[in-house]
């Protein structure tokens, strides 16, 4: 029983008609807020029960026009400054339709969408100044592609034992900047070693990871009997864009036998930059790397990345030879690595299809220039704060994060003042906290935003100061 309607000409005209929105959506971005809350009446809509019979689809789409698309996140709109969003693409849009379309199923066999994302992990490899024949797969983020770093390093650690076993309560022991993003702590706790496992180590006043305080800690649980296997790098904090001393914490971790891992999330595109990528040195001797495209790759969402030095580490910490996935040397079952092997996932969609398309249309050279365009407006930003009295720096600008401070207001005043600007339609700031104090925080990430954008921000922050004040 086929679900497809047996005559397809309504349903491409509605497809055309989507694909013409969504072009007057990219056209008209500028003109609209950059975020509208939900009206109760909207909010009241998704509470609806299980359709029992089917629609017309111009009737969904009607409700998707009316329910979801005024209401999505914002970060297409160039004044989008909110966590670490990426804009996204026209043409990541179009890719997505496409592997919509080939619904390719990518966990493993022989097929053009597995040859694709083998292209993408070698580009990433590429760009990370890893050996050609480093391992990588697509994940849906940096959250996920952290957590399979720690899980792989696990491996390495304790052997093949801890995939039947588990740890046997083995006092296994890492470190990160106390500045290392949430995802980093939680990967300890879901690998099963407990987040305590992770000790944070405090960041100098830049917000990055202090070496003296790492070596000291290292060499205190080594005294206390534990067993020190992993660092974790940072290279672009989620607070200030602040960057580990990465050549630093390699030369440890060689020394020390450890494995050492970075959180590239964002601060990996930075590698494209010539004039960047001194900022990073020490990062491609990494034995993995965490990083996104859905970034400041501006791949639509989702679209993360774990690279592994060493193809061999990474698949004994997943592979396991079962008969009904057996690898056969001819027909669809052959191909070699399958993604199964590479991380938890089975059944996966085509992601390398949009970072190929973007990747290939854009090219890395002008994605490098979008980078160091970013970095050049919050640089921009932070002289724009600096000139204004009213308004307090928090912390030095690294890369292309600004954050900042109204003098006239306390803590709560920042975060209302931040919850302002978004339901005005205004330009989206997130917070976050700075030496125990609120701060606003505008991430550079949106390959549309402009010099216009940026000078917007401190009229906008102070005008919404003096009308909460
Ligand atoms: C430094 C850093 N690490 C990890 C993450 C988590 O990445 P994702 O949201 O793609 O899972 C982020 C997200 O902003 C980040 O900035």
């Amino acid at each position: 029983m086929s679900l497809d309607p047996d005559d397809l000409s309504p349903l491409r005209a509605l497809g055309h008609r989507m694909l013409d929105d969504l072009f007057d959506e990219l056209d008209a971005l500028r003109a609209g807020p950059v975020w509208r809350p939900m009206p109760e009446r909207v909010r009241q809509a998704w509470d609806a029960p299980l359709p029992r019979a089917g629609l017309p689809a111009t009737a969904v789409y009607d409700a998707y026009r009316e329910l979801v698309a005024p209401f999505a996140v914002g970060n297409r709109h160039p004044r989008f400054f909110g966590w670490v969003h990426g804009g996204g693409t026209a043409i990541g849009m179009l890719a997505e339709l496409l592997a919509g379309g080939l619904n390719a199923n990518c966990g493993g066999r022989d097929h053009a969408p597995i040859a694709c994302e083998g292209q993408v992990i070698r580009w990433a490899a590429e760009m990370l100044e890893f050996p050609d024949d480093a391992s990588g797969l697509l994940v849906t983020g940096s959250s996920i592609a952290n957590f399979i770093a720690v899980l792989v390093a696990r491996r390495a650690a304790l052997g093949a034992s801890v995939r039947r076993d588990g740890t046997g309560g083995a006092a296994l022991t890492a470190y990160a900047s106390a500045a290392s993003h949430l995802c980093v702590s939680r990967a300890f706790d879901m690998a099963g070693l407990g987040s305590q496992a992770l000790r944070l180590i405090a960041c100098d006043d830049t917000g990055a990871l202090q070496y003296a305080a790492l070596q000291q800690a290292i060499a205190a649980d080594r005294r206390a009997g534990l067993h020190p296997f992993m660092v974790v790098g940072t290279a672009g904090s989620v607070d200030t864009g602040a960057i580990d001393p990465l050549a630093a914490i390699a030369d440890i971790c060689a020394a020390e036998q450890l494995w050492f891992h970075v959180d590239a999330a964002f601060g990996a595109l930075a590698m494209l930059s010539p004039r960047l990528r001194p900022l990073f040195a020490g990062l491609s001797r990494a034995d993995s790397v965490a990083f996104d495209f859905h970034k400041w790759a501006q791949v639509p969402y989702d679209a993360g990345c774990i690279m592994v030095r060493d193809a061999g580490a990474h698949r004994a910490a997943f592979a396991r030879e079962v008969a009904y996935l057996r690898r056969e040397p001819r027909g669809l079952a052959a191909g070699e690595p399958w993604p199964v092997d590479l991380g938890p996932d089975l059944s996966r969609g085509f992601r390398a299809l949009k970072i190929w398309m973007t990747l290939k249309t854009v090219g890395a050279d002008r994605l490098a220039d979008m980078v160091e365009h970013s970095c050049a407006l919050a640089r921009r930003l932070a002289a724009a704060v600096d000139a204004e009295p009213r308004l307090e720096r928090m912390a030095p600008v690294a890369l292309n994060i600004v954050c900042f401070r109204d003098r006239r207001g306390d803590d709560a005043r920042q975060a209302a003042l931040a919850a302002d600007l978004q339901e005005a339609g205004e330009p989206v700031l997130s917070t976050t906290t700075i030496a125990g104090r609120t701060a606003l925080r505008a991430a550079f990430v949106n390959h549309r935003t402009t010099q216009d954008d940026v000078d917007a921000i401190v009229p906008a922050v102070l005008a919404a100061g003096s009308r909460g004040g």
